[in-house]
């Protein structure tokens, strides 16, 4: 079940007196090779974004900056996460549906992808996404 490979991954963090670095490494900390970034900005306080799930595409998802909460759900559970730490990405691997909620003012929402962006890899109709649940189950 998808739900069961999501998890937060704590990246590694470099400290010194000048502030933290933190990096990622594809097929090492994360378990896909990275095809794309692409980060969300100027997100209004207390927005939403998100409302589909991918076929194959697995993501990163980092709270570079701020905070905001996400809620996934392959079909059959549903598991809320706060991200609002830069040095934690949650990992949604495919068939994951997700809702992105509660953006604080001046989130910045950072993305690592498997893939390049392809709208044929989306669904974005609920119905359509359960209805492949549960034929592939
Ligand atoms: P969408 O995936 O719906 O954003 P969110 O993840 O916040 O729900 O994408 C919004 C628009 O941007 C949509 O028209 C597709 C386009 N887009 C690209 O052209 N390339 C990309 O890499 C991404 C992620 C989106």
């Amino acid at each position: 079940m998808a739900l069961e490979h999501a998890r937060v991954i704590e990246l590694p963090k470099i400290s010194d007196s000048r502030g933290n670095l933190t990096f990622v490494e594809g097929g090492r900390h994360i378990p896909f090779e990275i095809k794309r970034i692409y980060y969300l900005y100027d997100v209004p306080g207390g927005g939403a974004r998100g409302g589909h799930a991918h076929k194959k595409l697995e993501q990163l998802v980092i709270a570079a900056s701020g905070s905001f909460e996400i809620v996934l759900d392959d079909g059959r559970n549903k598991k809320k996460y706060f991200l609002n730490r830069s040095y934690y990405g949650l990992y949604i691997p495919q068939m994951v549906w997700r809702e992105m909620e509660n953006f604080s003012s001046g989130t910045v929402c950072l993305v690592l992808a498997s893939d390049i962006y392809d709208e044929d890899d989306y669904f974005r109709n609920y119905q359509m996404f359960l209805n492949s649940c549960t034929i592939t189950r």
